[in-house]
C-alpha cells in the first residue's frame, strides 16, 4: 500500500496537492462579509460547521441538508488535480460566504487579516486531538500511515504532521483576538455546555434565534445524532480514501480518550513538552469533564 508524503512549506507538512496550488492560496481573495471557521485537524471542525450551518438555515434540518449538497463551507486550502479546488469553490460562492482553514496564523491567506474578516477558531486539548489524529490517519489512505502509537506521539510533538504543530497553531490563533474579531471556543465547552456555545456562535454571527431553535440544533449537533447521517460520517467516502473498517470518521467525540491511549511514562514527556511549548501563554485546556 502506498501512502502519500507531505511536504513542507516554511517549515510545515503540508499535503503536496496543497503545495502545487500554493500560489493560489495565497493569492485568495477574501470578503469583509466571510466568516472563516478556523481548527487545527482533528478539533471539532466537522461539529462547528454543522452547528453553523444549522445556525445559518435557522434550525431548518432540511435547509441544512440541501446546503450540504451545494457547498459545505470550502476549505480554503484543499486541492485535488482535475478538481475545482477550494479557492475555486470559495470564489464561486455566494455571499456572505463560510469558509474553512486548518491553517496557521502565519500560513493564512493575508487577505483575511486585511479584509478584517471574522475568525470562529475552535480548539481542542493536545492530548485528545493527538488521539484522534492517530485514529483519522490510520483510515485516512490520503495522509502518511501514522506508524506505531509511539512513532505517532513523536511525529505530533514535533509538528511533523499535515498542517504542522499544534502547538503553534493554537498559540498563534490565541494571540489574535485582541487584533481581529476572534470567538476561540473550546471543543471541551461545547461538549460541556453546547447551548451556551453554540448561543455564542449564534451572536458572532449576528443572528438571533428562538430557545426552542436553540434546543433543536443542539440536539442535531449531538454526536449520535451527526454520527447516523450519511452526509456527515462519510459514509458515502470510497475505502480507498477512508477505510472506516479501520476507524470510524466519527469515532467516539469524547473528552478524556487520551487515557486510554497514554502510559504514564508518556504522559510525563507530554506534559513536560508541553510546558516548555506553551511556556508564557495564558491558554487553558480542560482534559476531562
Ligand atoms: P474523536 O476522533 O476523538 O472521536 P474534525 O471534524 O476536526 O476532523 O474532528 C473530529 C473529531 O471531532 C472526532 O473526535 C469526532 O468524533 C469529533 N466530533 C465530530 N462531531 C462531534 C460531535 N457532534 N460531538 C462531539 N464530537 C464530535
Amino acid at each position: 500500500e502506498s501512502r502519500k508524503q507531505l511536504v513542507e512549506v516554511a517549515g510545515v507538512p503540508m499535503k503536496a496537492t496543497t503545495i502545487d496550488n500554493w500560489t493560489q492560496i495565497q493569492n485568495f481573495e477574501a470578503k469583509p462579509d466571510d466568516l472563516l471557521i478556523c481548527t487545527y485537524p482533528k478539533s471539532g471542525t466537522t461539529w462547528i460547521q454543522e452547528i453553523v450551518d444549522m445556525i445559518e438555515q435557522d434550525g431548518d434540518t432540511e435547509k441544512c441538508q440541501r446546503a450540504m449538497i451545494q457547498h459545505r463551507h470550502p476549505l480554503i486550502e484543499w486541492a485535488q488535480p482535475a478538481q475545482p479546488s477550494g479557492v475555486d469553490r470559495a470564489n464561486a460562492m455566494p455571499s456572505p460566504r463560510t469558509l474553512r482553514t486548518h491553517l496557521s496564523t502565519a500560513l493564512l491567506p493575508p487577505s483575511f487579516w486585511e479584509k478584517r474578516c471574522k475568525f470562529l477558531y475552535v480548539a481542542r486539548n493536545a492530548k485528545d486531538c493527538m488521539v484522534s489524529y492517530y485514529h483519522f490517519q490510520r483510515m485516512n489512505k490520503t495522509l502518511p500511515d501514522p506508524g506505531t502509537w509511539e512513532e505517532y506521539f513523536e511525529s505530533f510533538v514535533n509538528g511533523k504532521v499535515a498542517w504542522g504543530s499544534w502547538f503553534d497553531h493554537v498559540k498563534g490563533w490565541w494571540n489574535t483576538r485582541d487584533r481581529h474579531q476572534v470567538l476561540f471556543l473550546f471543543y471541551e465547552d461545547i461538549k460541556r455546555d453546547p447551548k451556551q456555545e453554540i448561543r455564542k456562535v449564534m451572536q458572532f454571527m449576528g443572528k438571533s434565534l428562538g430557545e426552542a431553535v436553540l434546543d433543536k440544533i443542539v440536539r442535531e449537533t449531538s454526536f449520535e445524532k451527526m454520527k447516523a447521517n450519511p452526509m456527515i460520517n462519510r459514509s458515502t467516502v470510497s475505502k480507498s480514501i477512508m477505510d472506516q473498517s479501520i476507524s470510524t470518521f466519527m469515532r467516539k467525540g469524547t473528552v478524556g480518550d487520551w487515557k486510554n491511549h497514554f502510559t504514564v511514562a508518556q504522559n510525563e514527556r507530554f506534559e513536560d513538552i508541553y510546558r516548555e511549548k506553551m511556556a508564557g501563554s495564558s491558554i487553558h485546556f480542560c482534559l476531562e469533564l
